[in-house]
């Protein structure tokens, strides 16, 4: 596995396997891999012939400087993991590298990034769409994958690939789950045993509204999750939205829609999302 730094030598690499027609999967990440982002490296492993994967925390996509000192880091332990899976290349830039002069373009996503991530993290997205249209223009890929996880920002890329017109197919993927039913997610090493504990009842909470939906308005179901969450005691809903796939307009109606519950979720100081599709 190559392990590479600099864009003008993943450059050199990747044109020597387009030479040899082979397809280039990629899948970004910000590093402290599990089994969710091993998920996509494995589906583009079994897509794909080549398969990069970037490693980088993107300074430009967070708003709260403490989330960005505290994420996790730890770069040779996930070179293994990439190895261990068989990836071919993994990209780990330097901020200089990735940035050398400041990147000032501010993109629009038709309001998609108006609502739920977009609405509490103000700059989110914009840094997200940054980094990741210089990814893909450095690796030019067939097919990149994302996961379901961070379903705002599969609908924020797709929404960029076509305005700028780029020739790579998004792949969503499955979330990848705990026994517990906690979605995988580099913050949850941050969480305390005690918040850890709690964590499940996020999704068992999303899980048993699906339940409700013959019952309850979406509404009164988002209501109800977020009473749910709060009972808990520790965890806190920062928002609960039940909204349309592919627009991320709330619902009104579950009739006619392909509806799906997004949830933003603190745990002391550790935000986490999920969501689920009715
Ligand atoms: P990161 O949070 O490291 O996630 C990298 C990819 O792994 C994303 O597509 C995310 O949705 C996916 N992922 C994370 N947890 C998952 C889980 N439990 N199941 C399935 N997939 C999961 O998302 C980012 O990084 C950044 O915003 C990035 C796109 C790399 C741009 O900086």
């Amino acid at each position: 596995m190559y392990i590479i730094s600099k864009k003008a030598d993943l450059a050199d690499y990747l044109k020597q396997c387009r030479l040899n027609h082979k397809t280039i999967g990629f899948v970004p990440t910000m590093g402290a891999l599990h089994e969710g982002h091993l998920s996509l490296v494995q589906r583009s492993l079994s897509e794909c012939d080549v398969t990069v994967v970037s490693v980088f925390v993107n300074p430009t996509q967070f708003n709260d400087k403490n989330d960005l000192q505290n994420y996790p880091r730890c770069v040779d332990k996930d070179c293994a993991l990439l190895e261990s899976v068989g990836c071919n290349a993994v990209f780990t830039p330097s901020v200089e590298e990735m940035y050398p002069e400041p990147d000032t373009r501010v993109f629009s996503f038709d309001g998609l990034d108006k609502v739920m991530e977009g609405e509490h993290r103000p700059g989110h997205f914009n840094g997200v769409a940054q980094v990741v249209s210089k990814l893909f223009d450095i690796v030019q890929p067939d097919k990149a994958f994302f996961g379901m996880k961070d379903f705002q920002q599969v609908a924020i890329i797709k929404n960029m690939v076509r305005q700028l017109r780029m020739g790579v197919q998004i792949i969503p993927c499955p979330i990848i789950r705990e026994p517990d039913g906690l979605a995988k997610s580099s913050r949850n090493m941050l969480l305390t045993p005690e918040y850890r504990a709690v964590a499940p009842a996020i999704h068992k909470a999303l899980y048993e509204a699906t339940t409700m939906k013959d019952d309850l308005k979406p509404e009164q179901l988002c209501e109800w999750i977020t009473k749910t969450i709060d009972a808990t005691g520790l965890l806190q809903a920062e928002y609960v939205q039940i909204v349309d796939f592919d627009t991320l307009m709330p619902v009104s109606e579950f009739e006619g829609h392909h509806a799906i519950a997004c949830i933003a979720v603190w745990a002391g100081k550790v935000r986490l999302i999920d969501n689920i599709e009715f």
